[in-house]
């Protein structure tokens, strides 16, 4: 038995339903259910035995000392957070609530759990904190990608309350013993994911004919990773990882912007011919702080866990602009109500520039 945090989100949705399929060991899903949690996600395991949902939040001791009590699993996982740079910006405070304080108060609680464990099974527990690489600032375009030893310089609220995460979930090891792992990925992208990041907004957009944003002069640099090889990173570094270890995690494709929003035109131009979505795309006001070039050197984890990438760019692309395309009422679910308001708000101050194709 595992307890996951968040798996009603994006990367927790897809690592929940991978981990029962290819694992198949029973897991507790706690997730506060925020505009970003999704249980139209996880529809396939309705009536599995195997996974029990839960609703509730990290920072509350009392649901999570319960859980921990009456579930005892042998690690936790923890995906929740809040993880939109853009709403860090507009509104920085749930960000601090849930990163910083929320995982505060989990690994308070974990720690609480696991040291009244028999000592075989606090040496076999694990709590595994999933951060980003966004924690290590930006860098130069001849820098080498982010290491495990990089400082941290982290440059938005996001990744600042996620960097002041990593650091509690280092200090509880250092200091108590608690056998943690934190693993920092670059940019996800696949199935599931909420369309306000840059990769499904784009699809959705494209679909309806609207604007393809594209913030600035679009030649920032991210290192995108398929969401299914983020989430066999993870099990491998839950099943072979150092405690107190850390993994950085990546697919070594670091693409532009630009040239991302251009291989989404060219798969769909190529599904809807006639169209010419490149079209759509539009230069808009850059977001403040932007951080210029994010990569990750993987060498730690494929060295020492032997893992690796599953999907290219372009094979993971490609299953994700389908799986948009296949799954019109999880879409239309998510793109109701709260999330006219977000793009309302974060669109409205950004005006088109120029239109180029
Ligand atoms: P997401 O925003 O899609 O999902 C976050 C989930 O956490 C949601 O289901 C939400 O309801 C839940 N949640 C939020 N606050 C909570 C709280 N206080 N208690 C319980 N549940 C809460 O995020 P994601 O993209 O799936 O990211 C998951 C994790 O991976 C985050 O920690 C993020 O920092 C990290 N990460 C994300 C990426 C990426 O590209 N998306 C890359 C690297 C790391
Ligand atoms: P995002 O998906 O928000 O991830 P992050 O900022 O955490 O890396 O954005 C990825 C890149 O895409 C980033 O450089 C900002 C850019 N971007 C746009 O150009 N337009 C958009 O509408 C969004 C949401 C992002």
């Amino acid at each position: 038995m595992i307890l996951v945090t968040g798996g009603a989100g994006f990367i927790g949705a897809n690592f929940t339903l991978d981990w029962l399929d290819q694992v198949g060991e029973p897991m507790v899903n706690l997730d506060k259910l925020t505009y970003a949690g999704n249980l139209g996600s996880l529809a396939p395991l309705s009536g599995d035995a195997r996974h029990l949902f839960v609703r509730g939040d990290i920072a509350d001791a009392g649901v999570v000392g319960e859980l921990l009590a009456r579930h005892k699993p042998r690690a936790v996982v923890n995906f929740a957070a809040e993880t939109h740079v853009d709403r860090s910006i507009h509104g920085p405070a749930p960000f601090v609530d849930t990163n910083v304080v929320g995982t505060f108060k989990l690994l308070e609680t974990v720690r609480s759990f696991w040291s009244a464990l028999p000592a075989d099974e606090g040496r076999a527990f694990r709590f595994l904190h999933v951060s980003t690489d966004e924690v290590y600032g930006s860098l130069g375009p001849d820098d080498h990608p982010f290491t495990e030893t990089n400082a941290y310089a982290p440059n938005s609220p996001y990744s600042a309350s996620k960097a002041a995460a990593d650091h509690l979930v280092r200090a509880y090891h250092h200091t108590y013993g608690l056998p943690t792992l934190t693993t920092n990925c670059s940019n996800n992208y696949g199935p599931r994911q909420f369309p306000e990041k840059l990769i499904p907004l784009m699809i959705v957009n494209a679909f309806a004919g609207k604007p393809l944003p594209v913030y600035g002069d679009g030649r920032n640099v991210r290192d995108w990773l398929y969401v299914g090889d983020h989430c066999s990173a993870i099990r491998a570094v839950l099943e072979g990882g150092a405690p107190g270890g850390t993994y950085n995690v990546g697919g070594d494709a670091e693409m532009t912007n630009l040239d991302v929003v251009g291989t989404i035109c060219r798969i769909l131009s190529e599904l809807a011919p006639g169209r010419d979505y490149a079209e759509l795309v539009t230069f808009v006001k850059d977001r403040p702080g932007h951080d210029r070039r994010y990569a990750i050197d993987a060498s730690r984890i494929r060295r020492e866990l032997g893992w690796r990438p599953g999907e290219s760019f372009e094979t993971g692309m490609r299953k994700t602009v389908h799986w948009y395309l296949d799954n019109g009422p999880w879409l239309a679910a998510v793109t109701s109500g709260e999330y006219h308001k977000w793009i309302s708000l974060n669109y409205a101050t950004a005006p088109a520039t120029e239109l180029r194709q």
